[in-house]
């Protein structure tokens, strides 16, 4: 194989070219395919709807930046409401994943507490939900040496992800960026996940994790299924936007974080892109930052895009006038609660500890069994 270059340490990104010339599939196991992924989430999402109780879910964020409206309305939302309904829930503050691309681990700090506040307000319980960091999860992380056995170079130099994420950093293809498709398989069989909500750029990690999952079964566990395989749970709604137009991100500037004032919250719609058409109509393909600003809208009020379009009649103006109600309304508690669990740090961290105890519990008895089934318990 030709593949070393993308792992010597070259200053540019030169890896990218690398990674694009390795793409020969070269495993047995079928490729990705998306249209299988999402008639199993289909699958999944009927199977939840019968016996909520029967589910394990897992998912989490990376602690890189507050999290803001396109979350609440995409994943904080429907984790809370599939913890509502009795799926056994684990929402991992991913805090390894933030030196895959990076060289430093900034603010970490503030960004867990805070990434930890916007799930408590939002609903997220930690009675009923076991909230944990990697870093405090020893058995977790110990989990990836098995696991890294069980994969190609091969494989993890061509997931589309990780391609993508490389180009971004700008940065030569560390050890981390490379294998972190496998520590998140970690992340979902330490607790043996089979319910794993993400977006569709995740789904080459869960194809990953699927693979790893079969093939510890098939090589170490004796054909037993010591890990079940896990299957995404896709959300279908409509992906939100920044304010520009643009996919939502913390380094453009478009972003209205949950955190932000009211005041803020105002400021950044009312700068909103919208087109030079006064008539508000909800055209997602045509007029993409209007049918964004009434998603939004939608979102929070619970009416549909095309009703609110209808009620808007004309004008930039006005349709941000009703996007910054809808926003400003809808996060109210939302705000007022991560107030005051911000204010209070010690309760954020005992909080943590609780969840990171559980975590640990479960990863030391899924570490026992991997022990047991590959002679390694002395
Ligand atoms: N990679 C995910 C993201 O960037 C975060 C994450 C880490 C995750 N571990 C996970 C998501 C396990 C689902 C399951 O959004």
């Amino acid at each position: 194989m030709t593949t070393q270059p993308a792992l010597s340490p070259s200053p540019t990104p030169s890896g990218v070219d690398a990674l694009a010339s390795t793409d020969s599939p070269s495993s047995t196991d079928a490729p990705l395919s998306t249209d299988a992924a999402a008639a199993r989430s289909r699958e999944l999402a009927a199977s939840i709807a019968q016996d909520p109780t029967r589910h394990r879910m897992l998912t989490g964020d990376r602690p890189t930046g507050d999290l803001h409206i396109g979350h609440y309305l995409s994943s904080l939302r429907s984790r809370v409401a599939l913890q509502d309904a009795g799926v056994d829930s684990f929402v991992l503050i991913a805090d390894y994943q933030v030196i895959t691309d990076r060289d430093s681990v900034g603010r970490l700090q503030d960004h867990t507490f805070s990434l930890l506040a916007d799930y408590l307000a939002a609903g997220v319980d930690p009675r009923r939900s076991t909230i944990f960091t990697h870093s405090a999860v020893p058995a977790l992380n110990q989990l990836m040496l098995p696991f890294l056995s069980l994969v190609t170079q091969a494989e993890l130099l061509r997931n589309p992800t990780v391609k993508d994420e490389l180009a971004a950093s700008r940065r030569p293809l560390s050890g981390l960026l490379l294998t972190y498709p496998v520590h998140q398989a970690a992340d979902i069989l330490f607790c043996q996940a089979d319910v794993v909500p993400v977006g569709r750029d995740q789904l080459p990690h869960l194809e990953q994790t699927r693979v790893i999952a079969r093939r510890f079964n098939a090589r170490y566990a004796d054909g037993a299924a010591l890990f079940p395989e896990p299957s995404a749970l896709l959300n279908d709604q409509q992906l939100i936007l920044g304010t520009d137009g643009r996919k939502m991100s913390k380094t453009r500037g478009n972003v209205i974080r949950l955190a932000a004032t009211e005041y803020e919250t105002a400021a950044l719609l009312r700068k909103a892109r919208t087109d030079s058409e006064s008539t508000i109509t909800y055209e997602p393909e045509r007029r993409p930052e209007v049918a964004n600003l009434l998603t939004i809208a939608a979102g929070f009020t619970g009416e549909t895009p095309e009703a609110l379009a209808a009620a808007v009649g004309s004008g930039g103006g006005a349709l941000k006038a009703l996007v910054i109600e809808a926003v400003n309304e809808g996060l109210r508690a939302h705000r007022e609660r991560r107030r005051e669990l911000v204010a209070d740090r010690a309760q954020l961290v005992e909080i943590l500890h609780e969840g990171n105890a559980r975590a640990n519990a479960v990863a030391e008895a899924t570490l026992a069994e991997v022990r047991r089934a590959m002679s390694m318990d002395y």
